[in-house]
């Protein structure tokens, strides 16, 4: 077992998709979306993806055993055990959080903090599928009510850094590994 082990929280919308893209070269360690690997999923019609399609859509999330296959299976793979991981939206719930722990072992969890006026605009300025007001909504409800309580399971672990989301790409990307090259010897 090598490389960063690293989760990355943040609201939707926060940046986690554009800063593990950048993460994951300077750290050399896969980018884990399970957002992109279920639209991945939807687009290639397997038996994933029809199950998660109306969840998307209404932006509700998938249960927790949908999940924990998902990422299980994806965390066996060659690359993972070589270089580690940036895991970008999972877990998301307590269940999920706790059931990685139980997994593997994680160096570090950041949250790329935003506030929820900023993200919303954001959104809709990216204009995702799921980028409507209303699934918006769903999701941004959802994070307040799973998974602020799933971070809060790091925090607990000693595990979290919290680091503003503001400013530009670039000065987020600082921010971010002067956090994460704080807990990772040797990163
Ligand atoms: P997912 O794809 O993970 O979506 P999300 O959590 O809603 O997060 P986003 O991808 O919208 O936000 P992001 O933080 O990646 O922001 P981004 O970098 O794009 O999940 C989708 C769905 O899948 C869920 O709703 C659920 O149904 C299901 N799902 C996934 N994982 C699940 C799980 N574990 N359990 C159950 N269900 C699950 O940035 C947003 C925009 O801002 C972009 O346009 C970007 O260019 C811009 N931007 C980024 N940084 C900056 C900056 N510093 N300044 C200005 N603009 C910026
Ligand atoms: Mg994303």
């Amino acid at each position: 077992m090598s490389g960063v082990r690293l989760v990355v929280f943040g609201r939707q919308g926060a940046g986690k998709g554009t800063q593990c893209a950048v993460l994951s070269e300077h750290y050399g360690a896969p980018h884990i979306s399970t957002g992109d690997m279920l639209r991945a999923a939807v687009a290639e019609g397997s038996e994933v993806g029809r199950r998660a399609q109306s969840y998307m859509d209404a932006g509700k999330l998938l249960p927790d055993e949908v999940m924990l296959d998902v990422v299980r299976d994806r965390l066996a793979h060659d690359d993972v055990v070589e270089h580690g991981f940036l895991l970008d939206g999972f877990p998301r719930t307590v269940g999920q959080a706790e059931a990685l722990l139980d997994m593997t072992t994680v160096d570090a969890a950041v949250d790329i903090d935003v506030p929820v006026e900023v993200v919303r605009e954001r959104m809709l300025g990216r204009g995702r599928d799921d980028d409507t007001p209303e699934v918006i909504d769903q999701r941004l409800a959802a994070y307040e009510a799973e998974t602020v309580p799933a971070i809060e399971r790091f925090a607990a672990h000693g595990l979290l850094e919290r680091v503003d989301g503001l400013g530009t790409p670039d000065e987020v990307t600082a921010r971010l590994v002067a956090a994460i090259d704080g807990r990772v010897a040797g990163a």
